[in-house]
């Protein structure tokens, strides 16, 4: 259980806090009375995303300039540090490994050496991702599934983890991963549901699904998300990875036949699918989060209940 007086007058870090579930997490912070530094440099996020006013500071600065990230977090001095800056993206990662790795590898490193040698730190969560298991040895996931990344994403997410791991058990720096399973909900830039919503808005009689819509997935509403990255600051185990998903796996079909029903189009759209899939889409995540449970996680979005809510928003930045 999270009480809110447990971030109240806490100095906090969020990295890529103007992204999608990154302001999430500070809208909540800065509810319970914490002082948030954001630091992002607006490649995919925009500071409008921040709705809250007091008690937010917005830095524009690159995670991958290591010089200025250690300016800020000895400035801080924060007591907890959540880094969601990166690209997230897997597709963007095969066009651009380079950016990908800099930003997701070499920008972790920068923080997590930030870090060393801060005395009033209590916790990093930083967010890794379901892409370092790539194509499953077994399902459910455990965080004891083999980790086989199949993209340059899934890589470059499990060398931040390592990056985690080392300066844990190296310099004492108090972190833990958060494997997120796709997030999804208002002001998220990309990912699956958006595509068909947009589809859906330019052409309602036929929606095209990539891959074999065979594809199983987990999907995770973002404020179970954010509630799930402040149970691993608050109860989370050093050095340790913890799955993070809503549960209740359905496949790409099923959901594009969910969101074409909330449409009213189920009597006249078909659904076509393009055979072929893109590089690291794994075909089958089903998860087991018992480890996550165990600090008193709980998923509190079902999928009709989220997938309203995004659509709701959708319909309002649509008509904007
Ligand atoms: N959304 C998901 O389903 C999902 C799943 C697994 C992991 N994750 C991870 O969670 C985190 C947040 O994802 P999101 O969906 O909110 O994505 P997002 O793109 O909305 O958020 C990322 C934020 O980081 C910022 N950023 C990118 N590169 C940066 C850099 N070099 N320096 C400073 N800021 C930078 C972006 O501007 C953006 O605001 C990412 O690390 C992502 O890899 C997300």
């Amino acid at each position: 259980m999270i009480e809110e007086s447990q971030f109240a007058n806490t100095n906090v870090i969020v990295t890529g806090g103007a992204g999608f579930i990154g302001s999430h997490l500070v809208d909540v912070l800065a509810g319970h009375g914490a002082i948030v530094t954001v630091i992002d440099n607006l490649q995919s996020g925009k500071w409008s995303n921040l709705s809250h006013e007091i008690g937010i500071s917005c830095i524009t600065a690159d995670v991958t300039d290591r010089d200025q990230v250690d300016r800020i977090f000895k400035d801080i001095d924060p007591e907890y540090v959540f880094h969601f800056a990166a690209n997230a993206s897997v597709p963007g990662s095969v066009e651009n490994p380079d950016y990908d790795f800099d930003a997701n590898a070499g920008g972790s490193y920068n923080v997590f050496r930030a870090c060393r040698g801060l005395t009033g730190l209590k916790k990093v969560v930083v967010a890794s991702s379901a892409a370092v298991y790539g194509e499953p040895a077994e399902l459910p996931i455990r965080e004891t599934t083999t980790l086989r990344p199949i993209s340059p994403y899934g890589f470059s997410k499990l060398s931040t983890e390592h990056v985690m791991n080392c300066h844990h058990s190296v310099y004492g720096v108090p972190g833990v991963a958060a494997r997120i399973f796709n997030a999804y909900g208002p002001r998220m830039a990309r990912f699956v549901m958006l595509d068909f919503l947009r589809k859906l808005g330019s052409n309602p009689d036929v929606l095209s699904v990539l891959g074999s819509g065979q594809q199983v997935r987990e999907f995770t509403y973002v404020r179970d998300a954010v509630s799930a990255f402040l149970h691993l600051a608050v109860y989370g185990e050093c050095g340790q990875a913890y799955n993070v998903s809503g549960g209740a796996p359905m496949s790409i079909l099923d959901l594009a036949s969910r969101i074409i029903d909330a449409r009213g189009l189920s009597a006249t759209c078909r659904i076509e699918t393009t055979g072929a899939s893109w590089i690291g889409d794994a075909q089958r995540w089903t998860t087991d989060t018992s480890k996550l449970q165990s600090l008193g996680f709980t998923a509190e979005w079902d999928i009709n209940r989220g997938l309203a809510e995004t659509i709701a928003w959708f319909d309002s930045e649509e008509s904007r």
